[in-house]
């Protein structure tokens, strides 16, 4: 018989109302509890998406033994702390990006999974989304020819809000762990590390990145071109451009979205989405309970390596772009 797992949100914010409505859509899936900062908040949540039980602090949350998954939707700059919290408690752990801050964190991360033997993985949905798969499988076959460069962007204009985590520093603001990391994530999917990295970085007066151009050159001479932005808005598609043709990851390209391909010669065609429900999130929390069912603690799909790549690659654009986190960036430069 399937196993149903009792899931819990850590941090009651903007995204785990998105993720705990795809929830529902799983049958494996309980809404057991939902922890905030604050007892009230949490209660609202809990009662709004129909979880059990509501804890006011994160502590109360992943001691409860019925607790089987933990989704932490805190800021970037909370990951590494609440993440080590829960694995301490033997609580497995879907943990949103930015994983962490930067690629020491990441690595503590890891070895506490190890040391607990509890299951980790990063929140990066678009990895098992059907459209990004989908494209990949059509990207990797050959069928386009060699794949030469990777145009790819994510931008819109946020509300300049000090204090809040887009643009507060401390909190991890700035548009590459929070958006700039998807064209990044389309780059290193797709054609790997690169050799050399070139970005340019604008800056809020915060002092948080709030533009940012990032340029890859890999060593057989393909290229990725990526931007993110916090004062513009973009399309928000990644265009893989091959030797025989093009494929589009239609707006918005992270997300369950249309594929269009050009081949050389002019035939262009569309593949629908097969995307029909929910958000896009019901796909990673399914893998999770696929991965426990079977006691991994690391996902054969978003590995701990993929993770550790991509933060290796954040880390390498924001020492070129000249973007630091005091608060963090302590034990990676010193
Ligand atoms: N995968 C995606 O599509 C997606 C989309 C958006 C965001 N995200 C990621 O999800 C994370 C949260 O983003 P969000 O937009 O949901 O943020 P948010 O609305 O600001 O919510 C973050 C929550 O974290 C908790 N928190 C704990 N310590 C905090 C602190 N010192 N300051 C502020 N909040 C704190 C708060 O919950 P309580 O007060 O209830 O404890 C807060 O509501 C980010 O890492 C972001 O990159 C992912």
């Amino acid at each position: 018989m399937t196993k149903k797992y009792n899931w819990a949100i850590l941090g009651c914010g903007r995204i785990a109302t998105k993720f705990a409505s795809d929830l529902k859509l799983l049958p494996n899936a309980n809404l057991y509890a939902a922890a905030s900062r604050d007892l009230t908040r949490a209660q609202d949540f809990a009662n709004e998406y129909g979880f059990e039980v509501a804890y006011g602090s994160y502590q109360e949350l992943v001691k409860d033994p019925k607790v089987d998954a933990v989704y932490i939707a805190t800021p970037h700059s909370h990951h590494h702390e609440h993440t080590l919290l829960c694995l301490n408690h033997k609580k497995p752990v879907l943990c949103e990006k930015a994983f962490a801050m930067n690629l020491t964190e990441v690595n503590e991360m890891v070895a506490c999974a190890k040391n607990n033997n509890t299951f980790l993985m990063e929140a990066f949905w678009t990895m098992f989304q059907p459209s990004f798969q989908k494209a990949m499988e059509i990207v990797r076959s050959g069928e386009l020819g060699k794949l030469k460069i990777v145009r790819s962007d994510f931008a819109f204009n946020a509300p300049f809000i000090e204090d809040k985590r887009l643009y507060n520093i401390k909190l991890g603001g700035g548009s590459l762990l929070d958006i700039g990391i998807y064209p990044v994530f389309a780059a290193l999917t797709s054609l790997g590390i690169p050799e050399t990295i070139k970005s340019f970085a604008e800056f809020s007066s915060t002092g948080s990145e709030e533009s940012l151009s990032m340029l890859f050159k890999y060593k057989n001479g393909e290229m990725a071109n990526l931007t993110s932005s916090f004062s513009s808005y973009s399309p928000t598609q990644t265009e893989y451009l091959c030797e025989n043709g093009y494929l589009v990851l239609n707006p918005r390209w992270f997300t369950p979205t249309d594929i269009t391909i050009c081949k050389e010669g002019g035939d262009v065609y569309t593949i629908e989405s097969e995307h029909r429900e929910g958000f896009g999130y019901q796909y990673e929390a399914q893998h999770v309970m696929e991965c426990l069912d079977t006691g991994l603690i690391e996902s054969p799909k978003m590995t701990w390596e993929i993770s550790r790549n991509l933060m290796g690659v954040l880390d390498r654009i924001r020492i070129d772009a000249g973007i630091f986190f005091p608060d963090h960036d302590k034990q990676m430069f010193f």
